[in-house]
């Protein structure tokens, strides 16, 4: 029987770190489902395609194909056929892949794909309606969430050693503005699931949040 971890929570929380290092751990897979929308705001983006216009997303969607592969436990993401995982991590690409989120037709398509990963294997898998939508019947559900201005900070650093200048400032209102989308859109909008725990990272360290996830894990595979 496959194990699932659902990790949801607004952007630069700290999820992908944490479940990178809980997958590791349990050695499950890690399943990175915000590239998957990187990738179809990328297509997008990269053919000129207004992603604001629901007529045009709707006659384009069924030309995009994401393929997910793994090269050493390495999440790889293709977009028909050519790896774009590196060139998802770009802001830009980051809030493409908000706006496009917010089609119904494009997030059909990305769950049916994500639920049929998590029934062939243990996972652990992040985003923002994992365990509200993607894995409803999750074993183990967490909410990360930390303060604006933290996660600002958090991401103002990884991004200047990307070489990238950008404020504060202008870090932190992008992502108010992203949490904004993702929390209000119609569909699947980001939500603490009701059974999920929630975790508050503002002031931990990754290795407490990683330490207290594989503790109400345990506790959980014990039952
Ligand atoms: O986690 P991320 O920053 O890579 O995600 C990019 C965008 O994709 C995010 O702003 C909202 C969207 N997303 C989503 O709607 N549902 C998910 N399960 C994952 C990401």
């Amino acid at each position: 029987m496959s194990f699932k971890i659902a990790i949801d929570g607004p952007s630069s929380s700290g999820k992908s770190t944490l479940a990178k290092r809980v997958a590791k751990e349990l050695d499950f897979v890690y399943i990175d489902t915000g590239a998957m929308y990187r990738a179809m705001g990328y297509y997008f983006l990269n053919n000129n395609l207004d992603l604001n216009d629901i007529d045009v997303v709707n006659d384009n969607v069924n030309d995009v194909s994401i393929e997910i592969n793994y090269i050493d436990g390495v999440q790889h993401v293709l977009l028909n056929g050519e790896d774009i995982s590196s060139v998802i991590r770009k802001e830009e690409v980051g809030n493409a892949g908000s706006v496009i989120s917010t089609y119904q037709v494009v997030r059909e398509k990305l769950v049916e794909m994500q639920q049929e990963m998590a029934k062939v294997q243990s996972v652990v898998m992040d985003g923002r309606d994992i365990g509200t939508v993607v894995l409803p019947d999750a074993d183990v559900k967490i909410y990360l969430n930390a303060d604006c201005h933290e996660r600002a900070i958090r991401r103002h650093k990884e991004l200047l050693e990307k070489g990238i200048t950008k404020t504060l400032e202008d870090v932190e209102k992008d992502l108010a503005e992203r949490d904004y989308r993702d929390m209000n859109r119609k569909n699947s909008p980001l939500k603490k699931a009701d059974d999920a725990i929630e975790i508050d990272s503002t002031s931990l360290e990754i290795e407490e949040v990683v330490e207290k996830v594989l503790n109400i894990v345990r506790e959980k595979q014990g039952e």
